[in-house]
């Protein structure tokens, strides 16, 4: 089943690469968002065409059961049978070996939601996938470290300004499986996310997730928020990847983050907000074993807090 499918895919993204190379107008689309030539082959990108059932051109039997559970297409409640993608930009994502398992598809006019991905299936877990890992592989051994991105064009924008240790989730949350990735490749993983308040947010997620992951003094893992509507794409073209090296320069450490946000929205002025403090940064504590790091956590902390290590090793029971 899993190699049909991953047959299946590979024909359509084949397809779909084709069709980009025929289609003026999602050549267009790419040209005006600033993907070169390169980096759209780097990637494979492709274009799914408007017809409802062009992936009729590949398969001879497009009603088999494997081309709908692999997700390419779709069955609605009349029986009727369409393709999933159409008129999309195609980013084809692959698994560790650069299987194509699934694909994002953009919208190149504004019809339907913004992004589409293949769904769940026996082969596609969205959160133990990272676009462009494959095509990352190599620059992260090199470089010793990885930039996590939001967006598929986030991948390829940098790519193409010579940032190649790059990858996406899939519009998802970080989940434990991606950290794991991530960390048997490299021990330095730098997250980029909007200077908004969902940037901020979803940082403070990656953050949580990644604490019990840090099992060694040597794993560094930092959050570098963007500019003010700006994406990292957006970032690097409108200054150079020089740029973008010196934001990861200056990106916030996770012993600072961690601190930031335990103490987002409380006052410690006031003996609740210190409490309140404690309180937060307790579980979190317990589920960082990481003893260098932690220590240092502890000793801000009870600063913060106005009490003793001694005090906060007991409150938090961390001995
Ligand atoms: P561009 O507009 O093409 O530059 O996209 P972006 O990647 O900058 O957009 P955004 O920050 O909105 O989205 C980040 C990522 O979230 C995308 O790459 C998708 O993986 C995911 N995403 C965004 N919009 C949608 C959507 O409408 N549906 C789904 N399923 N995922 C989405
Ligand atoms: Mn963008």
């Amino acid at each position: 089943m899993i190699s049909q499918f991953i047959e299946n895919l590979t024909c359509a993204a084949n397809f779909y690469g084709n069709q980009l190379k025929s289609s003026p107008r999602a050549i267009a689309y790419l040209k005006q968002r600033g993907i070169s030539g390169s980096a759209a082959a780097r990637y494979k990108l492709g274009y799914a065409p408007t017809g409802a059932q062009s992936l009729r051109n590949i398969f001879n039997n497009y009603e088999a059961d494997s081309l709908i559970n692999c997700g390419l297409v779709v069955c609605n409640t009349d029986h009727h049978l369409y393709d999933r993608f159409r008129n999309r930009i195609i980013f084809p994502i692959t698994d560790s070996d650069g299987d194509v398992i699934g694909f994002g598809g953009r919208v190149i006019d504004s019809n339907g939601p913004k992004y589409l991905n293949s769904p769940e299936t026996e082969l596609f877990h969205k959160g133990n996938v990272l676009f462009g890992l494959w095509q990352a592989t190599a620059s992260i051994r090199e470089t010793k470290t990885v930039f996590v991105v939001e967006g598929y064009l986030d991948v390829v924008s940098l790519a193409q300004h010579g940032i190649q240790n790059v990858v996406a989730t899939l519009g998802t949350a970080t989940t434990e499986n991606h950290i794991k990735i991530l960390l048997s490749l490299t021990k330095n993983i730098i997250f980029c996310f909007d200077g908004d308040e969902a940037g901020r947010r979803a940082a403070n997620h990656a953050l949580d997730v990644c604490l019990e992951f840090i099992t060694d003094s040597s794993i560094t893992i930092s959050f570098l928020f963007l500019p003010d509507n700006h994406d990292p794409d957006s970032y690097v073209r409108a200054n150079n990847a020089a740029a973008f090296h010196l934001l990861a320069k200056n990106a916030v450490s996770l012993e600072k983050a961690f601190l930031l946000f335990a103490m987002n929205d409380i006052s410690l002025e006031h003996a609740e907000g210190r409490a309140n403090l404690i309180y937060r940064t307790t579980p979190r504590l317990q589920r960082l074993q990481e003893p260098t790091l932690r220590n240092r956590l502890v000793i801000d902390i009870a600063a913060y807090a106005q009490i003793t290590i001694d005090e906060l090793m007991n409150l938090s029971s961390l001995k």
